[in-house]
């Protein structure tokens, strides 16, 4: 696979296969993440892998979380406000990924089915918890980790290993601190589920979309 095909062929995975990918795989797709750039090779990112009888503790307390209603309390804060065209994207990706499942907007049990399975990580078998210290440059730190985080799932698609990067996965960053053992000086940024892709589910393969380029691109000459 050539890394045109990677970037274009690349997918959230929303549903898994139970066969976890080897803990050698996983390893060699971490350790060529480390060449990502970051601002003044700072590599700020921690990594925490997270799989058997852990993964299943955290995926059934952030599930009875979620049942319970408990408030969601990031590290790092949801926008409360969006400029409407993002806003719109974020409700077009929902509907779209609801409806390949089936459910109905006024589905109301379908969609708590939905997110449950979201608290549940897909079925996911490894989840890669990326966190940063609090004393860093938030800006700079979070575009070094969102960058580790773009290596990561690019390199691991190649490997055949699907990802949902998720920040639904660090809703409650308490039980990750308490189950997983991280610190209370490092923000939890994202979760990035791995494993292979159930390639019978449609939510795996619905279509997606993104803006024309023109929507984005100014050339200056
Ligand atoms: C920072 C970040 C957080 C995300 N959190 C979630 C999430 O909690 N649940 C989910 O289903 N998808 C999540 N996604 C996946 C996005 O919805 C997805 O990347 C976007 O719709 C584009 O689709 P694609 O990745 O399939 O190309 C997240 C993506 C990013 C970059």
């Amino acid at each position: 696979m050539n890394l045109f095909e990677a970037v274009l062929t690349r997918r959230s995975i929303r549903e898994f296969s139970d066969t976890p990918p080897e803990k050698t795989l996983i390893d060699e797709i971490i350790d060529a993440a480390r060449w990502t750039p970051s601002w003044g090779n700072t590599q700020p990112w921690n990594v925490t892998v997270v799989r058997g009888e852990t993964l299943r503790r955290f995926k059934e307390e952030s599930t009875r979380l979620a049942m319970s209603g408990a408030p969601s309390e990031p590290d790092v804060s949801m926008p409360e406000k969006w400029p409407s065209r993002c806003l719109e994207r974020y409700r077009d990706v929902g509907r779209r990924t609801l409806s390949s499942l089936s459910i109905a907007r006024d589905d109301r049990e379908g969609r708590n089915a939905f997110y449950l399975r979201m608290a549940e990580l897909f079925g996911a078998p490894v989840l890669v918890v990326v966190s940063i210290e609090k004393e860093l440059s938030l800006e700079y730190a979070m575009l070094d980790a969102g960058a580790f985080i773009q290596t990561l799932c690019l390199l691991a698609h190649e490997k055949g290993v699907g990802s949902c990067i998720m920040a639904a996965a660090v809703r409650y960053p308490g039980l990750m601190r308490e189950l997983f053992n991280i610190s209370q000086n490092e923000r939890i940024v994202a979760g990035v589920a791995l494993g292979y892709t159930d390639r019978e589910n449609p939510v795996n393969t619905f279509e997606r979309v993104r803006v024309e380029k023109d929507e984005i691109v100014r050339w200056v000459d």
